[in-house]
Parts: structure tokens; sequence; C-alpha cells
């Protein structure tokens, strides 16, 4: 029931964290990977030995191990979890929780989280009830934070009453329920995959008032983007300025020049699949002007550029982080395959779509786009379409790629 997904387990430091061993093995029974940390308090129940051999993964359990960070920060273990599990939650780290305190990993984890975060409280009755226990799961729950329990029942200190942790069996349930109504996997072939797309034009300061760009709209990126999303990837757009409303359903990073887009695409990786399509200007002033550049005194400035480093060629490198599958666009005018045929050795890429951007093609600010889908061995001349229709082809052929699904292939269309 929980193939597929990923859930990060947080074992904070109660009584019941020894429940939490069986937790694991029953999650991973689910066919679920289950990732864990562990809180200081949590080590004081179960060892990271144990917690790690159940897992079968690496436990986590300090945010200042430079290794941990550097292999997998805390906002990766987010970022690559469906859902943080935290059991038990002890009134402790819910109300660090409530108050959005990042005081170690899970509850820097938990706060840097936008996944959903189910909580099984577990801790003394009268620390259930108290005022401050009961304002800060209010406040979770009107956060949208998921509660399994607590229930009624015999305590480890002696005394009954609401605050024992549910059963473990409930908990399975509760994460299971979560996920029942998520869409068919066959409707989502791409979730697990993650994507990068760029999109709209770079503005290149010459000042801090003036701007080389171009007339990029974004409208081609921002549809590919949200395709692959739709299709069920993790999807990050890299956007250069455009007057186009931000798609729902990714996450999204704003910037200006190519090299921020650099940067942005570098702090992206790892991804699967990068489509480039940004127009990125070629070139930028050399030396940025910290003032207004006047216009009194002296004639017109001379501009000196220098080239902006290519990012489909550089992120195509290869490298141990060269996404399996790199595709850019080609704006060709005449000689449409052969050039891009050229451009696919010189970036080293894998797709090319080129695009006959003629004079009259209408395609930069336009809706329509005429597209020659081209890789090491294939030549295919899609129709005249618009742009949405474009991002559902090659979303599709992304489909085929990757999973090998009929469906969404269109060889032979
Ligand atoms: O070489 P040309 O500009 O024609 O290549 C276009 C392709 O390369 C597009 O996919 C574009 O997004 C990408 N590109 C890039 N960085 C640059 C220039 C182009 O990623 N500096």
């Amino acid at each position: 029931m929980l193939s597929g997904k990923t859930i990060l387990l947080i074992i904070a430091g109660g009584v019941a964290a020894f429940k939490s061993l069986d937790l694991i093995r029953r999650l991973k029974d689910q066919g679920a990977t289950v990732r864990c940390v562990l809180t200081k308090g949590g080590e004081a129940f179960v060892t990271p030995l144990s917690v790690s051999a159940l897992s079968e993964e690496k436990v986590y359990t300090d945010i200042f191990s430079l290794t941990d960070e550097a292999e997998m920060g805390h906002i990766r273990l987010s970022r690559e979890a469906d859902l943080l599990l935290v059991a038990p939650a002890t009134a402790d780290i819910m109300a660090k929780m409530a108050a959005g305190l990042a005081m170690d990993l899970a509850t820097t984890t938990l706060l840097a989280t936008d996944k959903p975060v189910m909580v099984a409280p577990a801790m003394n009755v009268r620390m259930w009830e108290h005022a401050a226990t009961q304002a800060n799961v209010a406040t979770l729950a009107s956060r949208g934070v998921l509660f399994a329990g607590p229930v009624e029942g015999n305590m480890a200190c002696g005394e009954y009453g609401f605050g024992r942790m549910s059963e473990v069996s409930d908990i399975v349930a509760a994460v299971i329920h979560q996920f029942k109504d998520e869409p068919e996997k066959a409707d989502r072939p791409l979730t697990g995959v993650r994507a990068m797309v760029t999109s709209g034009p770079t503005h290149e300061a010459i000042d801090p008032v003036r701007y080389i760009a171009n007339r990029s709209s974004g409208k081609q990126g921002h549809a590919i983007a949200a395709a692959l999303a739709a299709l069920g990837a993790e999807t990050i757009l890299i956007s250069g300025p455009t007057a186009l409303p931000d798609p729902t359903g990714m996450t999204i990073v704003h910037v200006e020049s190519a090299l921020e887009m650099l940067a942005a695409c570098e702090a992206g990786l790892p991804a699967d699949i990068v489509v480039c399509a940004a127009a990125v200007s070629d070139w930028r002033v050399a030396s940025q002007a910290d003032q207004k550049m006047k216009k009194d005194g002296g004639g017109p400035p001379d501009l000196v550029l220098t080239e902006n480093p290519d990012i489909l060629k550089t992120l195509s490198a290869p490298s141990p982080t060269r996404p399996g599958l790199m595709i850019g666009f080609a704006a060709e005018t005449q000689n449409v395959v052969e050039n891009a045929r050229a451009k696919i050795i010189r970036k080293q890429c894998d797709w090319i779509l080129a695009n006959d951007v003629s004079p009259d093609s209408g395609v930069f600010g336009g809706d329509l786009n005429t597209i020659h889908f081209i890789d090491a061995d294939r030549a295919e001349a899609w129709p005249k379409m618009s742009k949405q229709d474009v991002a559902a082809r090659l979303a599709a052929q992304i489909v085929h790629h990757v999973i090998g699904d009929e469906r969404g292939g269109q060889d032979g269309d």
C-alpha cells in the first residue's frame, strides 16, 4: 500500500520510542522506504544502530554533522520524503513545532518541510491535557499537521488516561489513509522523477536601472514545467523575468541573469531530467556600473561585453551529477536538422527541440511553435501546434524514455 513512498520517521525522546522500531518494520512491510531522524532524547530510548538495522538506511541524528549535511542536508531529507511522521511526538517536540523552533536536525527539518506532517503524540495524561499542550495541538492542527492518536490507556508511568501513543497498526493505517486519495501512479508516471526546467529570458544589468534582454515570453518553458509536474515529476522551474503567473505544483526559483540562472540550476541538482528552454543572453556587460550611468560628459559609454556560461552545455558535460536526460532548444531559421544535430554534439545534450524562428513564425511571444524533435538518431517534424501541446508531447516522450511506457510514446505518429 505504501510502495514508492518515502516516510521520514522522526523519533523523539519518549518511552514509546521502542514501538517506533516495530513501526519501521510495519511501514517497510507495506513497501515504504523509511528514513529515520533520531533526536537526542530519542537516542536515550533506542540506538541509532537498531534503527538503521531495521530501516536498512543511514540514521540521521546531528544537524552539525558535516558529512550528513554535505551528503543529505535537512532540506533534501524533507524533499525526498512523501510524509514526515513524528512518532513518538513528545509534548516538547510539539511545542517546538508550534513555536517554529529549529534547534536540532529534527526540528529544523520539520520547519523546512513543505511535505505533509503527521504526529503520533505520546506523553503523560496531564502533559497531554495541559493547556499549553492543547494550545500547541490546536496550532499544529490549524496548520494542517495530521494527528494519529493519542489514545486512552495505561501509561508507562503507571497512570491511566489520554496520551498513550496509538498502536503501531493504527499509525500505519493513518499513513496509508493519508495517501489513499492520491491519483493512481498510472496517471502520474513521472512520480519520483526530479525535473528542472529553465524558462524565460535573462536580464543582464548594465547599471542599476538598465539591462540587456530579449523577447522570450517564457510561455514554452513554463508550459513544459507544468506538463512535467502534472505527470508527477518533482519539478523546479528556474525562470528569468517574465510576465507569466507562477504555475502551481512545483518549486519556482526566480532569477535575473544568466549567472544567477546557472547557480540556481547547479543548486537544484541532482535532477533526472533538465529542459533548458530559457533564452539565455549570450553576453553580459563585462563590468556593471554600481551607479546609474550619466549621459552628461563624454558621449555614450563603451559597453564591453563578455560571454555568459552556456547552462545547457555546462549541465550536459560528463560529471557524477550529470542529469540522465538533458534537453535543449535550438532556434533555427535554416538547415534545422543539421544545425540541431551539430548542437547536440557541441553541447553534449541528449535531445534538441529545434524551432523555426524565421521572422514570420511568430514563435517569440506567440502561442504556437513548430518543432523538429531531434536526438542522436532520430528527427521528427512535429506539426505546428500550441506551446501547451508541444509541452504535452515532449512530456510524453520523456515518459516513454524514462519508463519505456508505450502510452507515453509518440513514435510513428
Ligand atoms: O547555442 P544556442 O543559444 O542556440 O542554444 C540554445 C539552447 O541552449 C537552449 O536550450 C538554451 O536554453 C540553452 N542555452 C543555455 N545557456 C546559454 C545559452 C543557451 O542554457 N548561455
